[in-house]
């Protein structure tokens, strides 16, 4: 766990504060650092407090391009429920570019190599922001997803399509299948921020952080990262170990 950092902090909005600024320090010190962007309901109090830091001056994101990380497939952009609505509603910063997957795709496979292609084009992500799901998933890489899993269409399990389905109005309008960045493509991330808030998380943040590595809990194999740090509030740390918690700033 050498290379893994765990931060606890009190709650939620302690969460939002402390990931604005790792983000905030890392575009002061890069002012056109390319990130990786989840969407979900973890990351959209960060969200906001880099919206306040940035109408206030106290942060520039003009020259940051920033890409989602996944994108259903099988729906129109701007669609209610894609991410592509999602970042125009909870992402209202002035950056450069954001780039997120095409939902409508008619090859869907082809245009996700692509867009992970124009990452590595655009000089790979400075910082990847991640989510993580009840079932391990980290991105729309659901469990069985591999080490090795690259950019690709997948099929979303039941139990992410509910995850959604209040966004799309319905389950049965939430597309049966993603597009995403896979685990060897977020590994090639420079650094990963992983947040997760809420004892709805705990099983999945003990399984990935202190459970072997195995394609079952997908976030487990962010731990061959060099550079990864867990974000966590307390009732998402609760299922964590002694030796976790000890290692915890
Ligand atoms: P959430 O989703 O932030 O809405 O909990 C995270 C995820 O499923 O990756």
């Amino acid at each position: 766990m050498q290379s893994m950092r765990i931060e606890i902090v009190t709650d939620e909005e302690a969460l939002a504060t402390r990931a604005a600024d790792i983000v905030c320090d890392l575009v002061a010190a890069n002012p056109k650092a390319v990130l990786g962007l989840p969407t979900g309901a973890t990351p959209v109090g960060a969200y906001f407090e880099l919206k306040l830091r940035s109408d206030s001056g106290r942060a520039d994101f003009s020259g940051v391009t920033a890409f989602a990380i996944d994108e259903f497939s099988g729906a129109r952009r701007g669609d209610a429920g894609t991410n592509s609505a999602f970042f125009r509603q909870h992402l209202r910063l002035p950056l450069r570019a954001i780039h997120v997957p095409n939902p409508a795709a008619e090859n869907a496979d082809e245009h996700i190599r692509a867009y992970a292609a124009a990452i590595r084009r655009a000089g790979g992500l400075e910082l990847c922001l991640l989510g993580i799901g009840a079932n391990g998933h980290i991105a729309f890489n659901e469990p069985g997803a591999g080490r090795d899993s690259r950019a690709r269409l997948v099929i979303l399990t039941q139990e992410t399509r509910e995850q959604h389905a209040p966004a799309f109005s319905s389950i049965a309008r939430v597309p049966a299948r993603g597009v995403t960045l896979g685990i060897a493509d977020l590994l090639e991330a420079r650094a990963l921020l992983v947040l997760a808030s809420g004892a709805q998380k705990a099983g999945a943040v003990g399984r990935a952080i202190e459970g072997e590595a195995t394609d079952n809990v997908p976030a487990s194999w962010l731990r061959e990262h060099g550079d990864v740090t867990w974000l966590l509030d307390e009732a998402a740390a609760s299922a964590l170990g002694e030796r976790a918690r000890l290692a915890a700033t």
